[in-house]
């Protein structure tokens, strides 16, 4: 379910406090009891109950009877606490469409300080058994893993991104709230849409940006055309909540499957034989600028 400008511009304050006070109580609950809601957003039985239902009417909150009767926070109820908070904020002015979708987030074109971007990180959705192996964050046991994980997964890109810039071409990091966070836009195509006249160079370039992340502290962990943006000879490198230290345990397998992935996609694309055990030296060489 896509959210919509109307989702968040209509909700009336009672019912972002029920979505706050859900948010809070789901530390402590999967299903938080009707009872111990009612008492924590201090409003009437029918106004609770009004505006509940309308947040259920809305998909941003669920019921359940069984057990007992008891209320949870879906991804869309947490989407409009994000955006209300960073509209409050005057972060972001409105919400434009929906510019891509991947399996585990949704990113939009927004207004704030000209058009930027707002990416909803979304892990868990689907199956929380799709989470990747090295997401290794996760608790053990937690109430809301889906709420936990997107934070981190958020938490995580932002850094990279805060820590990048202006060392290599990532976009800019602008807020950052609960799961969502807020960027520039990136004028450029994926790598994939392409048609590089240059393929040499710019195979040269990404290496470049990947050695400079590596300088920096970052390992991208997922990298591949599909998170490689190209415009006019520039390249931006996005999608960064994999990321990993090079002093992590998987360091340099995660760096080599970085790298045969984007020589695998010039091999197939341009006809180009990359050198990979080269490339990897190249990246990691201290000495080499
Ligand atoms: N800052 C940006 N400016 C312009 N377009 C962007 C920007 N960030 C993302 N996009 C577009 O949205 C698409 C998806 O973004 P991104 O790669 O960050 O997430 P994802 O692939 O859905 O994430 P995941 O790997 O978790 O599924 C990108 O391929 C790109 O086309
Ligand atoms: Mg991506």
């Amino acid at each position: 379910m896509h959210l919509l400008a109307d989702d968040v511009k209509n909700l009336h304050k009672y019912e972002i406090r029920i979505l706050r006070a859900l948010e809070k109580m789901m530390r402590h609950y999967t299903w938080v009891p009707e009872d111990i809601l009612k008492v924590a957003v201090h409003l009437s039985a029918t106004e609770t109950k009004y505006r509940v239902d309308n947040l259920i009417h809305r998909g941003m909150v669920k019921s359940d009877a069984v057990p007992y009767k008891g209320y949870t926070l879906v991804f869309k109820g947490y989407d409009a606490l994000a955006l209300s908070t960073l509209a409050q904020k005057k972060t972001i002015s409105a919400l434009g469409t929906m510019i891509g979708i991947g399996k585990e987030s949704e990113i939009y074109e927004v207004l704030g300080f000209g058009v930027i971007v707002l990416k909803l990180h979304k892990i868990g959705q689907r199956s929380f058994q799709t989470i990747r192996i090295n997401r290794e964050y996760m608790p053990e046991k937690t109430h809301y893993p889906w709420i936990f994980a997107s934070v981190k997964s958020a938490e995580r890109e932002y850094e990279a991104l805060r820590a990048l810039n202006g060392k290599i071409n990532v976009p800019v990091p602008i807020d950052i709230n609960r799961h969502v966070i807020v960027m520039s836009f990136i004028p450029g195509m994926n790598l994939h849409r392409c048609r590089l006249e240059n393929p040499d160079g710019i195979w040269q370039e990404i290496l470049s940006q990947i050695k400079s992340a590596y300088d920096a502290g970052f390992i991208h962990g997922d990298l591949s055309e599909y998170n490689i943006m190209y415009d006019d000879a520039i390249v931006w490198i996005i999608d960064w909540p994999q990321w990993i230290h090079p002093n992590h345990l998987n360091a340099e397998a995660i760096l080599r499957h970085d790298i045969e992935t984007v020589a695998a996609f010039f091999a197939k694309k341009y006809r180009r034989e990359y050198d990979i055990d080269d490339a990897i030296r190249y990246v990691t060489d201290k000495t080499v600028k």
